[in-house]
């Protein structure tokens, strides 16, 4: 398996897949590999010749340092995963953070029609700026046909494709189911930096989003929000900084139920100092 420290190398291999007509799956990462993102990788190879994985932790899409400077940076053991998946098939570029941004770490402003001043954008000051420029970076260097997103960052898979229909990138970008534990906890980076009684209480977020799901049958928006935003106040470990359901489309919260429109309700919590994210579709 061949591992790209720098765009340069990997831009001349690239070319030479291109060359041979080969076709290209890119799953872009911020390490700490877990079974959601081989998921997300072995649908890239299932629907492609190669995967390109990119293990790159953005500093532009943090908006606090010390979640950065915590976030998990596991190369050794992901190189590990990666090569039991295929040794042959899968190519990595982990590159240093000059190699993508030079001496200028800053973010590119961008609009996605307002999609990105909902939920996380208004929680996390920037992050979609962040977020849109390393994408659409890495999209520039690595020239995938197909990119593969989880759905448990459900708006950024949504920005991700309104960054690529407004910029004309030639990339098809495909969300894929949320992974989740045995216990229904969604998959995520995070996860390993829980400790046990936190891990052990998290699974009540998705159980709590499954109740909504049924809840939202035969109630308002209203009445299921706020029957969460009660769940939550009682509980001893979780702390609820949103609850919303909202519009599949623009992501805006639901005011009145239509029967022609699709809806997600999407939750963070805080479990001690480390913040986890689902959702779940509602009909
Ligand atoms: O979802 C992530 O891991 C990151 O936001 C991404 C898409 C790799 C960009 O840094």
């Amino acid at each position: 398996m061949t591992i790209f420290e720098n765009k340069a190398d990997l831009i001349l291999f690239v070319d030479s897949l291109k060359s041979e007509n080969k076709t290209l799956g890119f799953v872009p990462t911020m390490g700490a590999l877990h079974e959601g993102h081989s998921s997300l990788i072995i649908k890239a190879l299932e629907q492609n010749d190669f995967a390109a994985v990119s293990i790159f932790v953005n500093p532009t899409q943090f908006d606090s340092k010390e979640d950065l400077v915590k976030y998990p940076r596991t190369l050794e053991s992901d190189v590990a995963l990666l090569k039991q998946i295929s040794e042959e098939r899968i190519l990595v570029y982990a590159p240093p953070v000059d190699d993508i941004y030079g001496d200028s770490v800053t973010s590119v402003s961008f609009s996605f029609d307002g999609l990105e001043h909902e939920m996380e954008g208004k929680f996390r000051n920037g992050h979609f700026d962040g977020v849109g420029t390393i994408v659409k970076r890495l999209f520039e260097i690595v020239r995938p046909d197909k990119a593969y997103f989880g759905e448990k960052d459900f708006q950024q898979l949504m920005i991700i494709k309104k960054l690529s229909e407004k910029h004309n990138l030639p990339v098809e970008v495909i969300g894929c189911k949320i992974h989740r534990a045995t216990d229904g906890l969604a998959m995520s980076s995070r996860n390993m930096r829980l400790k046990p009684k936190y891990r052990e209480a998290a699974p009540f977020i998705y159980k709590t989003l499954e109740t909504a799901k049924r809840k939202f049958g035969t109630n308002s928006a209203n009445k299921v929000t706020e029957w969460v935003i009660n769940e939550f106040a009682n509980h001893s470990l979780l702390e609820l900084e949103y609850f919303i359901i909202a519009d599949i489309e623009t992501l805006r919260e639901v005011k009145r139920k239509s029967k022609l429109k699709s809806y997600r309700a999407f939750i963070a919590v805080y479990a001690d100092d480390i913040r986890l994210i689902d959702n779940i579709a509602l009909n």
